[in-house]
């Protein structure tokens, strides 16, 4: 396979773009006049393969989540509205996840909403953060407070800069990779398991089939709940462990994408424990794919390779203190088989100590 396309089926559609050199066909969404928004880490690091949009101007932000900041937002729209974008204009980010949230933020709000397009270039960006149309900044408060849904014009994965991504960057999107494989389905699952290793070292086509494979999941669960009312929930799998653990290790000491990934394992061993889940082998089966994957499978690996104590009791606290925390009970993402999910449920403390025990 060389190349994928996957259409996200909201109103109005919009094309995701798979594949080497995607990047040269970018020009073909934008309209008008255009601002293209690029990580400065991306400039640096993958400068011969910069999208080239006719009659952009470029504009450089900080790297990765210092790039999420409401002064940067407020920075960025002065600079839009300096280079003359109209309503007819378009916003072009080209980055990891965090330089779509805010350049994406910022076609939604400029002159009411204006189009972006989306050209992830992180392995997450490309199977997550540029499809569905969240977009967000920080506050000193909480992450990704302020924010708003504006699908993009068109999405350009282009595989290629993948290249120049650090291997820790890399594990993290391989992290939400295993968990869209068990929300999926057997199929989408079974495929990632056998492409495991080729995917671990880069390998191209391995690349595309995998992207495409985790966009047309969650084009298929956004198209379902553009707003996440409910169904949308299904995304967070692994997220209430995930987010404890980070929250406990000490932000940016546990990567979040390798936090899920042990996340998605305790969720599973969760789901046998209540009975919900109908295979029993399943929590090994994933286990097996992220040690393929070279991610740590419990969070004993966790501890160990990142040097964390990770109390239990630490981490059921930090669950309690989590947005998707409804009377003081934690709600978790929960498997009854592959392609199968259910969201909102709660566990017993019990069971959550013996679990991050
Ligand atoms: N909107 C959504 O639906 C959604 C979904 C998931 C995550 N997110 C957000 O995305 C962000 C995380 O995204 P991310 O993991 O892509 O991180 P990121 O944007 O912070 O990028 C990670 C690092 O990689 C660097 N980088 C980016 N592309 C590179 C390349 N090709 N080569 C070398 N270095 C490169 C960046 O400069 C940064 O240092 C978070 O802010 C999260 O909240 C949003």
């Amino acid at each position: 396979m060389h190349g994928a396309r996957v259409r996200v089926e909201l109103d109005p559609p919009y094309e995701v773009r798979i594949g080497p050199d995607v990047r040269h066909e970018v020009a073909s969404a934008t309209s008008g006049r255009s601002l293209l928004v690029v990580d400065q880490n991306v400039v640096e690091r993958a400068e011969p393969l910069l999208v080239h949009v006719a009659q952009a101007a470029l504009v450089v932000v900080g790297p990765g989540e210092s790039a999420k900041e409401f002064s940067e937002l407020e920075w960025l729209l002065s600079l839009m509205a300096q280079s003359g974008l109209d309503r007819g204009s378009t916003v072009v980010a080209l980055g990891g996840g965090a330089t779509l949230d805010l350049a994406g933020l910022a076609a939604a709000l400029y002159m009411r909403g204006i189009a972006s397009v989306q050209c992830p270039t992180t392995l997450l960006a490309m199977v997550d953060a540029s499809v569905g149309g969240k977009t967000a900044v920080n506050l000193p408060e909480g992450k990704n407070l302020v924010g708003a849904f504006h699908q993009p014009r068109a999405v350009f994965a282009d595989t290629r800069y993948l290249a120049t991504l650090d291997a820790s960057e890399f594990a993290c999107g391989l992290g939400e990779v295993v968990k869209t494989a068990v929300i999926a389905g057997a199929e989408a699952f079974e495929r990632l398991e056998q492409t495991a290793g080729a995917l671990l070292a880069r390998d191209e086509p391995s690349l595309v089939e995998c992207i495409a494979d985790c966009v047309r999941t969650k084009a298929r669960v956004v198209v379902s709940d553009e707003r996440e009312s409910g169904p949308r929930k299904v995304l967070n799998l692994g997220h209430t462990f995930a987010h404890a653990i980070e929250h406990v290790a000490g932000y940016g000491t546990v990567p979040h994408g390798v936090a899920v990934g042990v996340g998605v394992a305790l969720a599973l061993h969760a789901s046998r424990e209540l009975g919900l889940l109908r295979d029993a082998t399943l929590p090994e089966r994933v286990e097996r794919l992220l040690a393929t994957l070279g991610l740590p499978r419990s969070l004993a690996e966790l501890r160990a390779k990142h040097a964390v104590l990770l109390d239990p009791g630490a981490l059921i606290v930090a669950m309690r203190s989590d947005k998707k925390t409804r009377d003081g009970s934690p709600r978790f993402v929960l498997v009854e088989e592959l392609g199968t999910v259910r969201w909102d449920l709660a566990l017993e403390r019990e069971l959550l100590a013996r679990l991050l025990g």
